[in-house]
């Protein structure tokens, strides 16, 4: 079973048993303390913490992750990838243990051709925490298992979290047994490669505080409910359904190891040493993909730093297989073949990510020589002196000059059973990271270094968005920077950014793009704001240019939003929630909101929907908003407590994180929705809203595209437009248009047939004046022509067919006919079987004619045809045809 097939299985599974079904998240998200999402009910937390009331109390979803804890063990062991796919299912104080089980023992035990996984009960061991009695009963109730196959684990193996503060809860792993060949016998307990763990089934029940270690935390309390959060790792189970030896031979990544095989001229299977690198570069091509595609670019910290750690080590591993050509982006092309079909963002963002991880690798292969050659003789100079220990010096130029990732001069290091003095590193990195803070060369905003923002914010203070009721204000400028460096003056022509301690102006969030305008000073000053983002939570950066004047920090400045602009995007605003909820009473709450962009006069909206939304649904949709355009409802917004819009039942976007106390917008009795952004004060000043289609975005999520106001009537007037002229044209009334237009094209398309007959009925009769011209060589029977009339390939097939039999009684007979259609010459040689005995092969014959044609063609022994390029060549291609037949 193909590792696609195994997560729609698990799809449809739990949506049969009431699951929404919710589109996988990003791989990062807004969560401080995590680098990646790891696990699939990362995007959940907030329901399981309480903090927002969940769309359905029951979901699922496949989930993308990447861990990168166990990165040492990628390509050693079988089960370690750092990206993988996690399949889940989630109850949010809905059912609990005992539905969770019978489930995950219904699905897996299940026989495939009932929709099952179809694995043998016999073989499949669970551990429980050790101080779960409860689940220990349910395993032994409802899946028979004897108590033997059921080990209870301490903390550290069976109490899952996500490694930081957050919901926890016990655990329940399934484990499948590959046999004695992987291992020793003992269950789970005893060896982990040969007892494969394929699924974890967590009892969500506590909130956890700070701490390191798997067993190491305080438990703060409990969870507001008894939740369910499973997670079901794909390649894992792929191992055990393909009955392949581990992840990497999986169909989703087998396809790279093949493609490096390729490249390296080398195969896999050969040694373990080298089987190990092929499998870190399959491994490490994926993820650095599936990354990239999420945002991440290669860098030097956080994120960034992950990611180039990833690709330069994909490129060493190459190296060390004999490869010095870059190879990533080859990788990465069969990555998103084998990807695509679940995650189709991948070939729209392709040639981005291709461009990045082939500028990384280009990069590092500049030094990577170099930087050899250093380490190579640094590991030299630390034997020979007895040193176990290379240098913190040498690991930091490696780093600094040459690119190397500290975690990789570690690795090598190793490999050398060498060590690094890690704090001599750390040293010398932090002396300069201060040497280039001194320098206060600050980057550019959206990149890795928000310090000067952050700055203004501890001494100066953050900004208050006053733009809900008011378009224009005083304020003071707290923060000045000109390219991106911290200033105290800026002059006409510089780009800026601009921090004030009060703004209308709103920052780009929520979907919602940002307002632009002007920011005047009292000198006269101008400051033309093009966009406006919050790179750090509550600091509002207007960026733009200085028109007129100087422009100096702590000056009275007094703000102003272009007002057409804002108002044609909060009708784009208010039309996105109509939207949503017109969407959701149409498809039921699998219609969750899983992005949008509010600009002036368009929106677009996406939405969890596993199957194309029908045109029909969507007319409905789209005449549903605009009678509640029409019915004048009055927008509001509110803020209250978290538990109070709960109460109200408004709806909140899976994923996205809130306080305790939230702004609701409620549109009359249609919609209330948890909302940052701005709105119309009625439904009447949307005027018209009109949707634009609908297409697939990604896995399970869908895209609405519309216009609102004046953008949508000026799209209708044009549509009107164009309909009016079609109906001068074919001469009928708008609606007989349908009608008329495709009878006219059937019409079109008989007469197309029509004339394709007589044209073949018309090289057919060419067939006996062709016979007759045959003429004699050597004894064979040769006819050796040109026709005109434009015939199709088929005809002349066809035709030189019927010559043949025309004069195959004959003794040995060639039929060799040459015509020009859309201007390139082709060719049709047959024979018949006497020939074929005196070696006269059609395939050989049209291989001669073809070359003098100035093109290529071929085919078997009896017919064959071929073409070029040159139709002046024909005369000479029928005299090589001649001279090849008397050679025979
Ligand atoms: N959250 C659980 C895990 O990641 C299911 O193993």
């Amino acid at each position: 079973m193909q590792t696609h097939e195994l997560s729609q299985r698990f799809q449809n599974y739990f949506t049969a048993r009431g699951h929404v079904f919710v589109p996988s998240a990003p791989l990062i998200l807004d969560d401080p303390n995590l680098l990646f999402v790891n696990a699939g009910m990362v995007p959940f937390k907030p329901y399981f913490l309480g903090e927002v009331t969940p769309l359905s109390s029951r979901v699922t979803s496949v989930q993308k992750c990447v861990r990168t804890g166990d990165i040492d063990e990628v390509g050693k062991a079988t089960r370690y990838n750092t990206f993988f796919q996690m399949a889940g299912n989630f109850s949010f104080g809905d059912y609990f243990r005992e539905e969770a089980i019978t489930w995950a023992w219904d699905l897996v035990t299940t026989s495939q051709s009932d929709g099952g996984l179809g694995l043998d009960p016999n073989r499949i061991w669970v551990t429980v925490y050790e101080e779960d009695d409860e689940a220990v009963r349910l395993w032994q109730k409802i899946a028979g298992l004897p108590l033997e196959r059921i080990q209870r684990l301490g903390m550290e193996h069976n109490f899952w979290s996500m490694g930081v503060p957050g919901p926890c809860g016990p655990c329940s792993e399934i484990f499948y047994d590959r046999g004695p060949a992987f291992g020793p016998d003992g269950g789970p307990a005893v060896d982990t490669e040969r007892f494969l763990e394929i699924w974890n089934l967590v009892f969500m029940e506590s909130e956890r505080g700070a701490g390191t270690g798997k067993g190491a935390f305080p438990i703060l309390g409990s969870l507001p409910a008894r939740n369910i959060d499973t997670g079901m790792g794909l390649e894992r189970t792929s191992v055990v359904l393909q009955d392949v030896p581990n992840v990497y031979e999986t169909d989703l990544l087998r396809p790279v190891i093949t493609k490096a095989e390729e490249l390296i001229g080398r195969k896999y299977g050969s040694s373990h040493e080298a089987d190990v690198l092929f499998r870190i570069i399959a491994d490490h091509a994926r993820s650095g993909v599936m990354l990239i595609a999420d945002g991440v670019t290669p860098g030097n910290e956080a994120r960034g730093y992950v990611l180039r750690r990833l690709l330069r080590r994909i490129v060493r591993s190459t190296r060390l297989l004999g490869v010095k050509e870059p190879v990533l982006g080859e990788f990465a092309t069969v990555v998103r073949d084998m990807m695509t079909p679940s995650y189709p963002e991948l070939a729209k963002g392709f040639q981005r990510i291709s461009t990045i991880m082939q500028a990384e690798e280009n990069t590092f292969l500049s030094t990577l020589t170099s930087g050899m050659k250093i380490f190579d003789m640094a590991v030299e100079e630390s034997k020979s002196a007895g040193n176990s220990k290379l240098p913190g010096g040498k690991a930091f130029q490696l780093h600094d000059t040459y690119g190397f990732p500290i975690d990789l001069t570690l690795e090598m290091a190793a490999e050398q059973g060498l060590s690094v003095d890690e704090e001599g590193f750390r040293r010398l990195m932090k002396e300069q990271r201060d040497r280039a803070k001194a320098d206060a060369k600050a980057k550019k905003m959206g990149h890795a270094d928000l310090s000067a923002y952050r700055q203004v914010a501890d001494s100066a203070g953050r900004t208050t968005f006053t733009g809900y009721t008011a378009n224009e204000g005083e304020a003071t400028i707290l923060g000045l920077l000109v390219d991106g460096v911290p200033s105290p003056a800026a002059h006409e022509g510089d780009e800026v950014e601009v921090i004030l301690d009060r703004t209308p102006f709103y920052a780009e969030g929520g979907g919602q793009l940002a307002d632009t305008g002007r920011i005047r000073l009292e000198t006269g000053a101008i400051i033309e704001v093009r966009d406006v983002q919050q790179p750090v939570p509550g600091v509002s950066v207007h960026e733009g240019i200085v028109k007129v004047g100087e422009v100096t920090l702590g000056a009275n400045a007094f703000a102003q939003i272009d007002l057409v602009r804002r108002r044609a995007i909060a009708r784009a605003h208010s039309a996105t929630h109509l939207t949503h909820q017109a969407l959701r009473d149409a498809l039921g709450p699998t219609a969750a909101q899983a992005g949008s962009e509010n600009a002036p006069g368009r929106f677009r909206f996406d939405f969890g929907s596993p199957t194309a939304v029908p045109g029909t649904v969507l007319l409905d949709v789209e005449q549903k908003i605009n009678e509640v355009l029409a019915r004048e409802l009055d927008v509001r917004a509110e803020v209250m407590s978290m538990d109070e819009a709960r109460k109200q039942g408004a709806i909140a976007e899976f994923g996205e994180k809130y306080g305790s106390e939230v702004r609701v917008v409620t549109i009359g009795d249609f919609s209330k929705e948890l909302c940052g952004g701005t709105h119309v004060g009625n439904t009447a000043q949307l005027g018209l809203v009109k949707l634009l289609g609908e297409s697939s975005i990604g896995s399970g999520v869908r895209r609405v595209e519309a216009l609102v106001g004046v953008d949508a009537y000026n799209f209708l007037a044009r549509e009107h437009t164009v309909v009016s002229q079609l109906s001068e044209i074919v001469n009928a009334r708008p609606e007989e248009l349908p009608e008329r237009i495709s009878g006219v094209l059937l019409k079109l398309k008989e007469a197309e047939r029509e004339i394709d007959r007589f044209r073949a009925q018309k090289v057919l009769e060419a067939a006996a004046g062709l016979a007759e011209e045959a003429k004699d060589i050597n004894g064979v029977a040769v006819v050796l022509a040109r026709v005109s009339d434009d015939p199709s390939a088929d005809d002349l097939r066809k035709l030189v067919l019927d010559v043949r039999s025309r004069i195959t009684g004959r003794g040995p007979a060639v039929v060799a006919v040459f015509a020009v259609s859309n201007n390139r010459p082709l060719v049709v040689v047959a024979t018949n079987e006497a020939a074929r005995e005196r070696g006269v092969k059609a395939g050989e014959l049209v291989r001669t004619a073809a070359k003098a044609l100035g093109g290529g063609g071929g085919g078997k022994d009896d017919v064959a045809q071929g073409g070029g390029s040159n139709p002046l060549a024909i005369n000479e291609a029928i005299a090589q045809v001649e001279r090849a037949v008397a050679q025979r």
